[in-house]
């Protein structure tokens, strides 16, 4: 079923410092978790929510998701002669139906400015970002886009933003909205940047998919650079909200998880579930996380 929303940017521009080396020469969009790179199961996620074109600001040394998604008609000739479909299906990204462009962000001045690099593309219609680093759920089957875009439509909003709850000890590290409501839908008054626990207004975290309306494009515009010369998306969503601008919360799911694969720890935890979920190896997996943590026999690990 089509997106209300049918356009999407995927910024994946970013320098992914803090996973290096592994990101020294590969874009970290590009790191596998288990048997897909990063950027595939984003692209899934929105080909299945009913997106049609996609735009991904990329950036120095990203050649690699462009090569990834191009069709390579001689890979699939050898995979369909040597019998082997169940590749050919994961492998076949023309099946979601997607238009895939792409835009470069030369310099690296934070997400606000990668968002903004999806001006034309967007043109003057709503669109959807969905981070390039972040995967929502293990089963690929996650409908937040979906039930984001469908909520600003329905309310008009100016900003939708996904948001999850993350343990105390987790809420320093994320933009934190203040909810001005509860369920599964509220407004947002505000949102701070990575506070402390005693100061933050909940525990409800910015997770990696937004809407937003064409406006967001002047309130990024209209905000200073940090102190490390990046423009920060966080500061031109709170100005939406201070002039009067409708933001909204969509709480994802228990099975929509959002899996940040920004630093090492989450990517580590990230490719052990989503080895272990999978349908030919997860057991296999399973039994070998038992060995090497010398789990005692009869119990669950
Ligand atoms: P991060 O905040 O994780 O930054 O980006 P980063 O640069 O990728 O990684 P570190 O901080 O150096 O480790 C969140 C998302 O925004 C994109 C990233 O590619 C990622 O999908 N991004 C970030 C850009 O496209 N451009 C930027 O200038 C910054």
């Amino acid at each position: 079923m089509d997106c209300p929303i049918p356009n999407a940017v995927v910024p994946v521009a970013g320098l992914g410092t803090r996973l290096l080396p592994a990101t020294k020469s590969q874009p970290k969009g590009m790191l596998p978790v288990a048997r897909k790179p990063i950027v595939q199961y984003v692209l899934e996620e929105l080909g299945r929510s009913g997106v049609r074109n996609v735009l991904f600001v990329t950036g120095q040394g990203k050649a690699a998701i462009e090569n990834h998604f191009d069709p390579d008609t001689g890979l699939m000739d050898t995979l369909r002669r040597s019998g082997k479909d169940d590749l050919l299906l994961e492998l076949d990204f023309e099946k979601l139906g997607l238009n895939i462009l792409y835009t470069r962000q030369s310099v690296q001045r934070g997400l606000g400015d990668a968002i903004l690099h999806g001006e034309s593309f967007a043109g003057r219609d709503p669109f959807i970002v969905a981070l390039g680093d972040s995967i929502i759920g293990l089963k690929g089957d996650s409908t937040a886009c979906r039930r984001m875009a469908d909520a600003f439509v329905e309310h008009e909003a100016e900003v939708v933003i996904a948001v999850e709850e993350v343990p105390p000890e987790r809420v320093r590290f994320y933009g934190i909205v203040d909810p001005g409501g509860d369920g599964d839908l509220f407004p947002i008054r505000t949102m701070v940047e990575k506070p402390s626990l005693d100061v933050a207004p909940s525990r409800l975290a910015v997770s990696g998919r937004y809407v937003f309306s064409p406006t967001i494009f002047d309130m990024i515009r209209s905000v200073r650079p940090d102190r490390r010369g990046e423009i920060q998306i966080t500061d031109a969503i709170r100005r939406v909200a201070e002039r009067g601008g409708k933001v909204l919360g969509v709480k994802l799911r228990p099975e929509e998880k959002r899996h940040d694969i920004g630093n090492m720890p989450s990517y580590f935890e990230t490719f052990i579930e989503f080895a272990l979920a999978d349908p030919d190896h997860g057991e296999r997996v399973r039994s070998h996380l038992i060995k090497v943590l010398g789990v005692p026999p009869g119990k669950q690990l």
